[in-house]
């Protein structure tokens, strides 16, 4: 593991980043205290003197900001890169294209969920120092809330304003593990409530006062706007910030679709008007979004498709009494004897139904990447209209806000999960206890997903955890690991039985003539 690395020179205090990298071309970021013109290298090596694009931008004036979007590069290539401004020179980035047809394998890691005030950011400092071609960023980058008293944040109250939503982001840049995180690999983006408001929906939030806080949409723009200075990405509509989601093509091999299931979704509703639930109507993804989300997803084109959502699609639903509402973890509600936490895909089921329909019909193998829940989950869900899993959905643990399981009792997570799995149909495991982050090996039989736990505190203590393999058909499986931990365990029992048979004989004949007679033989 490498160290933390120094901040860069002043003016570059914010670090460099690049983003939606594709065959050919990746976004360059980086912030300038006071904006300005500056000039911008891509090379392919790492000190610098072999230049293969060059430009010249301007920071903006209020911001600071500047993203350059540089064509012409070679696929699955390495690249760094630099931007100088006068005298300055930022530090160094590495980032990396996207593989063309053909690709044997890609590696994706995915993060999520990071509240600065709450915890270190070791997570990120661990994932800079791991091998993959690109990082997925889930959402609730930041948060907008002043919870947590571990670091101080700025500004320090809850975010409402554009300049609230630049400053925590700004405050975010300058943390040494986050930039190590960006220095290191390409991102793409999306993002989560806590991005925007506590369980923000199309026209307010949970935690949203508009006698406080102003009206919604001014403060839906800005921390959209702000979201996108820092963590620029390819719009679907260029000129409308809150399209977000775009497609990423690793050649023939695996297509990334992204989502948001914030800014247009339809307003929560409580398990207490399950009637609303199921309104056919109901949408978490917008009209516009959602047409074109079915349609990519039948696209036979790429053997992997994986589609990106900041909340969990697959059904969590689970019986339980009535009398445990309120006992349920954060979101969940109980009602006429089910568990439902309709923040959630499970709060729009018709349109998850319409998703699942159209993956089915698409037939190969889809793996759902999402987040929000501070918990770590290997799923076989998206239910078909003849109940079939048409998708394992992978559930990233959080970076650096409290895991569930850690609000309980000691003990009490670790049994919850068993519960959960237990009780949840097609919840193959669960683990409510850990920081960390996942990495996706995908190749064209099977993908592999190795969930890795950290030390917020300490990121040279990062350890690869669990692993779980899903196999490519038609209808992606979970290869279930306890049965090869259980076969290893057999084969280890086994091992050790026979060594111990053969020390205890061996020292029953060395032992025979002093024993001999303390047992009487003759
Ligand atoms: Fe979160």
């Amino acid at each position: 593991m490498q160290g933390v690395p120094q901040p860069g020179p002043d003016r570059f205090r914010h670090g460099v980043a690049s983003f939606d990298p594709g065959q050919d071309r990746v976004l360059l970021w980086t912030l300038v205290d006071g904006g300005g013109p500056l000039r911008w290298l891509a090379t392919a090596d790492e000190t610098g003197r072999q230049v293969v694009a060059e430009g010249e931008a301007a920071a903006d004036p209020v911001s600071g900001v500047v993203t350059v979007d540089v064509e012409g590069l070679s696929p699955a290539t390495t690249y760094w890169y630099r931007f100088e401004a006068g005298d300055e020179r930022s530090p160094v980035g590495r980032t990396r294209t996207l593989p063309a047809d053909g690709a044997q394998r890609i590696r994706i890691a995915a993060t999520c969920c990071a509240r600065y005030a709450q915890e270190e950011f070791g997570v990120y400092g661990a994932l800079a120092a791991v091998d993959v071609d690109l990082v997925v960023h889930l959402g609730d980058y930041i948060y907008e809330d002043d919870k947590g008293d571990k670091r101080p944040t700025e500004p320090d109250r809850t975010l409402v304003s554009l300049d609230d939503y630049r400053a925590r982001h700004a405050l975010h840049r300058r943390d040494p593990h986050l930039q190590a995180l960006h220095a290191a690999h390409p991102m793409v983006s999306v993002w989560d409530d806590h991005d925007l408001a506590d369980n923000a929906w199309r026209d307010g939030a949970k935690s949203h006062d508009p006698d406080e806080h102003g009206p919604w949409a001014e403060r839906k723009a800005a921390a959209i706007q702000a979201h996108h200075e820092f963590l620029p990405k390819r719009l679907a509509d260029a000129g409308d910030l809150s399209t977000p989601w775009r497609r990423l093509d690793a050649g023939d091999l695996v297509s990334v679709l992204l989502t948001e299931t914030r800014a247009h979704r339809d307003e929560p509703v409580g398990a207490t008007e399950d009637e609303d639930v199921d309104d056919p109507d109901r949408t978490i993804l917008g009209p516009e979004q959602r047409a074109w989300l079915l349609e990519q997803v039948t696209d036979p084109t790429p053997r992997w498709m994986v589609v990106v959502s900041g909340t969990v699609v697959s059904e969590l639903e689970f019986p339980a009494p009535d009398a445990l509402d309120g006992a349920m973890p954060e979101k969940y509600a109980v009602k006429d004897g089910l568990a439902r936490n309709s923040d959630q895909w499970d709060g729009y089921p018709a349109e998850r139904s319409a998703l699942a329909a159209a993956l089915a019909e698409r037939g190969g193998p889809t793996l759902v990447l999402s987040g929000d829940i501070h918990s770590a989950w290997a799923v076989e869900g998206l239910r078909d209209g003849e109940g079939r899993a048409t998708a394992v959905e992978l559930v990233c643990p959080p970076a650096a806000t409290t895991p569930a399981g850690k609000l309980l009792p000691p003990g009490l997570g670790a049994a919850l999960g068993a519960a959960l799995t237990r009780s949840i149909e097609g919840a193959r495991w669960v683990d409510l206890d850990h920081y960390g982050f996942v990495v996706v090996e995908l190749e064209h039989d099977q993908a592999t997903a190795t969930w890795w736990w950290v030390d917020p505190e300490d990121h040279t203590a990062a350890r690869p955890a669990r692993t779980w393999r899903i196999q490519g058909g038609e209808r992606p499986s979970l290869v279930e690991p306890r049965r090869r931990r259980g076969l290893w365990r057999f084969v280890a029992a086994a091992v050790a039985a026979a060594v111990l048979v053969v020390l205890v004989t061996r020292r029953l004949r060395a032992s025979r003539p002093l024993s001999l007679p303390l047992v009487g033989d003759p």
